[in-house]
């Protein structure tokens, strides 16, 4: 949510501050705004609509080169995505610039203050009373750090502000509270950004801000502090892929590129897990043995997508270690006061670290003395670091707005603590786990032949363009499939789409179906629980029999299903359990190939971010 970038050295500050917001334009784009200090005095663009529009702005009005600059790419929250309510924001005197991600929630209050000192202000942004404060304290304190540090102080809610000051060309001050800020130090040169993607071009080596921190950006160095003026520590940490990862590599979109790489970042989030004799070390876990084994109760939260991931692992966690799990929405959570203590587990599932449900809802968690193990794909971000323990998944940088490798990578993550759970507790013995884990391991060939077979699915994408609803059925862990399926047609196609339990349709929504209406079901094995296949065999025939036209996914030979399906989609055999991993691959296509059709930007889906730093 909002994508923020800074940067002090002897580069343009300009080129390097737009080239950084194109990399986080996923964020937010909304709107996007930079400003840089040349000669002694700020000069800012800004732009509503996305990186572009300022882009040809810039081309048209270029402004003066300078060493110093910030920039932003926004999610609106508090007035509507304009030029004046795009950041940076200015106070009167136009000294002081900033940028901010996240909601000061005693804006309104702030605000009022202002005006009675006799500040205008010009926009409907909880922002703006930031760069008016900020100017109020530097006047008294000639200093910017200590200027944000005061005006942190009295601020209330979730924010990274990064701001300048004409005062002082060669710095650049940024503040976090419950909102992403990281520190990348150059040669001579030092950056800020939501995200490293926006400085991996130029380094590798970071830092990670801690809460209630302030950091001054020098080219000489930076300075860490806590609200309060204490020299404060942040964790240095080397970012472990670099710029081409961020980059399309030719495809036509990241989302496209992102698909394409699922065998590889399946392989990664395996790979030195599994030690030579197939068993299981889950080194990073570091919630001891002996405490696992006291767990009574497993508690999983995640929103979106990592949701649909939980919700199959609470299959394979409850399957493998006989412990019951819950899987609740992280926005939920916290309100309907849950029952926890020391003996519950709970698991929080984010792809950005960065969710703030998620996050709120971890926190709350600990307050009740559970232990907290994160799944999370982005080293440095807020969801590990608050949590007790981390296993990360290796996908690599997930740009697109839709989820699709990391929701791979997140179920093999929860494989591996669900068989991991089950080791330690010995409901697994070592040959049941090792057979599973070799299972796991040719997963990533599995989606490889899936993502080899796709064309018939693109076409079939095509041809239901201008259809308006998309319905998905599932059984099992092919209930959180359709439920996933449903998502991504919605955030990226605008279609009406539902993912429903095959079993329920005939409690009411069999009465959506009529002639025509396209219906994916997802077929579990028929290798595996017969009856589970034979019941939504039955299903398919219910809803055909009503003029459902179905889109069947199916293992390769499942002969039942054939006389059914309008269309077949053929998947490899895997265990039940396992089927996720590979089912879901045909969805993510067929969402990304109509997206593509009815003319939506397939990575920047309309009123979405990548990542949610608002509850
Ligand atoms: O970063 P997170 O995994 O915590 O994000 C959670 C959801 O916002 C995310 O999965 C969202 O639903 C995706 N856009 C779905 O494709």
């Amino acid at each position: 949510m909002c994508g923020i970038v800074g940067y002090v050295g002897p580069q343009s500050a300009l080129d390097v501050v737009m080239a950084g917001l194109k990399r986080l334009e996923y964020r937010g784009y909304d709107s996007a705004g930079v400003a840089v200090l040349a000669d002694g005095q700020l000069a800012a663009a800004k732009k509503a609509g996305k990186l572009v529009n300022l882009e040809k702005e810039l081309a048209e009005r270029p402004l003066p080169a300078g060493w110093t600059g910030i920039g932003h790419t926004r999610w609106a929250t508090h007035g509507a995505p304009t030029d004046a309510n795009a950041h940076p924001h200015l106070d009167n005197a136009g000294r002081v610039a900033v940028v901010h991600n996240g909601i000061i929630e005693n804006f309104a209050e702030l605000r009022g203050e202002l005006m009675e000192r006799g500040h205008e202000l010009t926009s409907e942004t909880d922002t703006e009373v930031v760069a008016h404060l900020l100017a109020e304290e530097f006047s008294a304190t000639a200093d910017l750090a200590e200027a944000m540090r005061l005006v942190c102080r009295r601020l209330k809610g979730a924010f990274t502000l990064v701001a300048m000051h004409a005062d002082e060309p060669d710095v650049v001050v940024g503040a976090r509270r419950n909102s992403p800020l990281v520190v990348g130090i150059g040669d001579g040169e030092a950056f800020l950004a939501s995200d490293v993607a926006a400085f991996i071009a130029h380094t590798r080596s970071a830092l990670e801000l801690g809460q209630d921190q302030v950091v001054e950006l020098r080219r000489d160095g930076v300075t860490v502090t806590g609200f309060d003026g204490r020299p404060a520590e942040a964790r240095a940490f080397t970012v472990d892929w670099d710029a081409a990862a961020a980059e399309k590599g030719g495809y036509a979109s990241f989302m496209l590129k992102e698909i394409a790489e699922q065998p590889k970042a399946v392989f990664d989030t395996l790979l030195g897990r599994i030690d030579a004799e197939g068993n299981l070390t889950l080194d990073e876990v570091r919630i001891s043995a002996s405490e696992l084994r006291e767990m009574d109760k497993v508690v999983i939260v995640a929103c979106g997508t990592a949701f649909h991931a939980g919700l199959i692992a609470k299959y394979a966690i409850e399957h493998f270690t006989r412990i019951p799990c819950e899987v609740e929405l992280a926005s939920e959570f916290r309100y309907r006061d849950p029952i926890l203590d020391a003996q519950t587990l709970v698991i929080a599932i984010s792809q950005s670290g960065e969710t703030m449900d998620t996050l709120m809802a971890l926190r709350h968690a600990r307050e009740q003395g559970s232990k907290v193990l994160a799944i999370c794909n982005t080293n440095g971000s807020t969801i590990p670091r608050e949590s007790d323990a981390v296993l990360y998944t290796h996908a690599g940088p997930e740009v697109a707005v839709a989820s699709t490798k990391a929701f791979l990578t997140q179920l093999v993550a929860c494989y591996l603590v669900a068989l991991y759970l089950g080791q330690v507790r010995g409901t697994k013995w070592g040959d049941e786990v090792r057979a599973v884990v070799r299972d796991l391991a040719q997963i990533g060939d599995a989606v490889e032949r899936v993502l080899g077979t796709m064309e018939p699915v693109r076409q079939l994408a095509r041809s239901l363009a201008d259809r308006n609803t998309v319905l998905f059925l599932g059984r099992h862990v092919g209930y959180p499939v359709a439920l996933e399926g449903a998502l991504k047609l919605k955030e990226l196609a605008y279609m009406h789409a539902e993912g429903f339990a095959a079993g329920e349709l005939k409690h009411g929504p069999i009465a959506l179906i009529e002639e025509g209406l396209p219906v994916v079901v997802v077929v579990p094995s028929p290798r595996g629980r017969s009856l589970l296949h034979d019941k939504i065999v039955s299903n398919i025939q219910e809803i055909r029999a009503r003029g459902a036209r179905t889109i069947v996914i199916a293992e390769e030979g499942d002969e039942a299903v054939v006389p059914y399906a309008d269309h077949l989609v053929r998947i490899p055999p895997t265990p039940t359990l396992l089927q996720p991993l590979v089912a879901t691959v045909p969805l993510q296509v067929f969402a990304c190939e109509l997206a593509t059709v009815r003319g939506n930007a397939v990575d920047q889906p309309r009123n979405l971010a990548k990542s949610v730093t608002v509850e």
